[in-house]
């Protein structure tokens, strides 16, 4: 049968799909007889009568310059005339992003089709907060993606999120400054360490190295590379227990985060970053370095930053003795259908979409994320418009580890308490016996 949301390309005329033209309600009756001249005519009929409204939450992926989730907006719907999408800005914190969804869900509302983070499978899952989207786009569809994305949605064999866009950890520094200092880009977290100092005894920027450390997500994500940089690990063999103090990697990590703010090398409110702080300290001049995912680098060039030209990119470093890259966190965000939604078909209309190439070439090329099919991945002419991309060979991957329905806890135990170290509250050790037992403890737990 074919389908109401034709795209224009293939409806013959722009505007009208082809099940539209040949539609079956009264306003739409004899449309097919319509001259070329009576075309806008016609196009408002259908906007009358064949139009389908999806709402789509999404949090704001960059934080200054255009907004990709308005490009992409405005391109669908020139695709497919007959569906609009409305935005609703979600929040930009993943963990309030979240806990507002699943509230709205579980109460049988919320959006039709949700940007959510690829941690957030096992839950959703689990919980029936998202659609097994597997049962409604064939396995070909699914073939397109990047090895280990597919399977990264997926809980108990079912595919819970489209991938829409792959983060991972970088490094991102000064260039021109390096340069007038004669250093190299820092292979080991000890090489940035001294390269900040060089840099902060000229006064050429406030800080050395801005990260995330604050009380949420991002904390976690930071604090994965650090760790496994270390050699430590949160989860032992079994999946079933923490593996934190296992060994020093754990121990070795959460000092390294604090004597990065003790030193001097980063902000005394280190444990107030997010995303948007370090990004901000960035653009402005402020800092040296930045751990930031791969939009940073668009973000960091567009209008109103103040390092336009001066921002090289790198894979992250690793402490002395250890091979290098460093560990980079694997973030990313999907796209999720709500159970509750009652447009379901114009939902994997959209879906498909912005994970089609289209799609995945405007984020690719004129906001430096990282596409998730294959073909736009590997394109030579995207990969060469976009700086982060072109790192992305040379990166090594560390996932989080969200494949228990319980995660947000997992997170918190971690999180909470490298935020309390950063911010000097807790000394890493307390921090480290409170981390295990809380991960033990949430690994029990049944996340809802
Ligand atoms: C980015 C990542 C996401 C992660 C979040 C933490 O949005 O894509 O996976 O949870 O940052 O702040």
């Amino acid at each position: 049968m074919a389908s109401k949301f034709l795209p224009s390309s293939a409806s013959g005329r722009r505007g009208v799909s082809r099940k539209a033209v040949l539609g079956t309600t009264a306003a739409l009756a004899g449309l097919t007889a319509l001259s070329a001249t009576s075309a806008a005519s016609a196009k408002r009929a259908v906007a009358a009568s064949g139009t389908t409204t999806i709402t789509w939450w999404a949090s704001p992926i960059t934080t200054s310059g255009p907004d990709v989730r308005k490009v992409w907006i405005n391109a669908f719907e020139k695709a497919y005339p007959n569906i609009k999408v409305k935005l609703v800005s979600a929040p930009t914190n993943t963990d309030t992003n979240r806990a507002t969804l699943t509230t709205q869900i579980s109460g049988g509302g919320g959006p039709d089709v949700f940007m959510g983070d690829v941690i957030w499978p096992a839950q959703f899952g689990a919980h029936q907060l998202a659609l097994p989207l597997n049962k409604y786009l064939p396995k070909s569809y699914w073939s397109t993606f990047a090895p280990g994305l597919v399977a990264g949605a997926t809980y108990k064999g079912n595919v819970y999120g489209a991938p829409l866009f792959e983060d991972q950890g970088f490094l991102y520094y000064r260039k021109d400054l390096l340069k007038k200092d004669h250093l190299a880009v820092p292979k080991t977290w000890e090489q940035l360490v001294s390269d900040s100092k060089v840099i902060l005894g000229k006064h050429q920027t406030k800080y050395g190295y801005v990260f995330q450390a604050a009380d949420y997500e991002g904390a976690t994500c930071n604090f994965m590379e650090f760790l496994t940089d270390a050699g430590g690990k949160v989860l032992n063999s079994s999946g079933k227990g923490s593996a934190l103090t296992a060994n020093g990697g754990a121990l070795k990590a959460l000092s390294f985060e604090r004597q990065l703010v003790s030193s001097g090398v980063s902000p005394t409110a280190m444990s107030t970053f997010q995303e948007p702080q370090a990004m901000t300290a960035f653009q402005n001049g402020q800092s040296a370095f930045l751990r930031n995912w791969d939009y940073a680098y668009a973000t960091s060039q567009a209008k109103g930053s103040k390092v336009i030209g001066k921002v090289g990119v790198a894979p992250m470093p690793t402490f002395a003795g250890h091979s290098y890259p460093g560990y980079s966190n694997i973030g990313g965000w999907n796209l999720y259908v709500n159970p509750h939604s009652k447009n379901i078909k114009a939902d994997i209309t959209f879906v498909k979409w912005m994970t089609g190439v289209q799609a995945q070439t405007i984020q690719a090329t004129q906001f430096s994320q990282i596409p998730t099919i294959n073909v736009v991945r590997k394109s030579p002419k995207v990969i060469k418009s976009n700086a982060v991309l072109a790192i992305v060979p040379k990166t090594r991957l560390v996932p989080r580890p969200a494949q228990t329905p319980n995660y947000a806890a997992v997170s918190q135990a971690i999180y909470q308490n490298v935020s309390s170290v950063v911010a000097g509250q807790k000394s890493p050790k307390a921090a480290l016996q409170s981390m295990n037992s809380g991960v033990n403890k949430a690994l029990g737990g049944t996340g809802l």
